[in-house]
């Protein structure tokens, strides 16, 4: 039987406006970058899209290559859109990107006007959808003028496959330039997907005020620092993770420096009656320039706990202060080199 939402799933959720748009997201969104890839979906993956829905999470984060193999991740969710969850589609904010690699050749992959349409077109249909609500650059590139970059955006976005238009990790003086060129051309960048978490901080030193002046939102991925900020790694290396895997979380990472990081920031966590990952959600979602944590998760109970962040997203000031002392960034941010221009 197909699945049908919880009539319930709009109580628990809290919601804040996109930047200075009319459009609300969930303060947690949900993204498919790992575990939804493969030759279809496993039923632990579904049941996450499902429970996601279900407690509210109307924002769901792809992109061009997500897998293994490429692509993968998007036809998988398409399959589901189709068999399920199309159903709810006006209650859905979908997005996809592209810049990183994705296929041979030279148009497999940056910011030129030939990638970045075709890549998008590829997208809508491997995800069987007429239009995402948002569309990204997902990274800048150097080798083509921002302009091109800018021309692609705007005829995904004049043409409708795109309602919004965003760019991730591109460095606060190219968010400038490349608002300005959208802006002359009548759009407004709507939202910027940076990483952003207790141990990479790297957008406290100036974006975050850029995005606020200019009433654009923010959604800060990899907020768990892919995992890391959860109590597995408290004591070493945790099997059955990204780490173990040899995945997009290097195991050179976890340094003697950042697991005592992480350790006395559990400390804080647990006077909070939070576990680390749970305080390190809350922690981003205090910031005001933030709309929204983008998540992963595996399985469905990291997305309960995930969750249940939200019953406690307060601070006090001390506390804060007394977070923020240890709260070290710990060169943990493999996306770097993107905003390095
Ligand atoms: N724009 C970009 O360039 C870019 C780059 C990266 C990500 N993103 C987006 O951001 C999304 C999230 O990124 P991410 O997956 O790195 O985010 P993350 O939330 O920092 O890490 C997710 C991982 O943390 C672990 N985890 C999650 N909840 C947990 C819990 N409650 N307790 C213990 N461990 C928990 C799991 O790791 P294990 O699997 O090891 O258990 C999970 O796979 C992606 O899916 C994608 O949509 C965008």
């Amino acid at each position: 039987m197909s699945y049908l939402a919880n009539i319930k799933r709009y109580t628990k959720m809290q919601y804040r406006n996109c930047g200075q748009s009319g459009l609300k997201l969930p303060l947690i969104s949900i993204g498919l970058w790992h575990n939804f890839g493969g030759n279809g979906m496993s039923s632990e993956s579904k049941k996450i899209l499902f429970e996601s829905f279900d407690s509210g999470i109307t924002h769901f984060d792809l992109a061009n290559n997500y897998g293994p193999p490429y692509g993968s991740a998007e036809t998988n969710f398409g399959k589901v859109m189709k068999s399920d969850l199309g159903k709810y589609r006006d209650e859905m904010i979908i997005s996809s990107k592209a810049g990183y690699d994705m296929w041979d050749g030279p148009y497999g992959e940056w910011g030129s006007k030939k990638h970045v349409i075709a890549s998008c077109d590829q997208s809508l249909k491997r995800m069987n959808l007429d239009y995402v609500d948002i569309f990204y650059s997902h990274r800048f590139d150097p080798n083509t003028p921002l302009e091109e970059t800018a021309d692609a955006l705007e005829s995904i976005y004049r043409s409708g496959k795109a309602l919004y238009i965003g760019i991730s990790s591109y460095s606060e003086k190219k968010t400038n330039v490349m608002m300005k060129i959208l802006k002359q051309r009548g759009i407004k960048l709507f939202i910027h997907q940076p990483s952003y978490s207790l141990i990479n901080r790297w957008i406290e030193k100036g974006l975050t005020k850029t995005l606020l002046k200019n009433g654009v939102g923010c959604i800060a991925f990899s907020p768990l620092a892919q995992g890391f900020l959860s109590n597995k790694y408290l004591n070493g290396l945790p099997k059955g993770t990204r780490v173990s895997e040899n995945s997009s979380f290097s195991r050179k990472l976890i340094t003697k420096k950042n697991t005592k990081i992480i350790n006395d920031l559990n400390k804080l966590a647990k006077k909070r009656g939070q576990n680390l990952s749970q305080m390190a959600l809350a922690w981003v979602l205090n910031n005001k320039a933030i709309t929204s944590a983008l998540i992963g998760a595996r399985t469905v109970t990291q997305l309960r706990d995930c969750l249940a962040s939200l019953d406690n997203l307060k601070f006090g000031k001390e506390e804060i202060k007394k977070i923020n002392q240890k709260a070290k960034d710990g060169d943990i941010n493999i996306w770097a080199p993107s905003s390095s221009y």
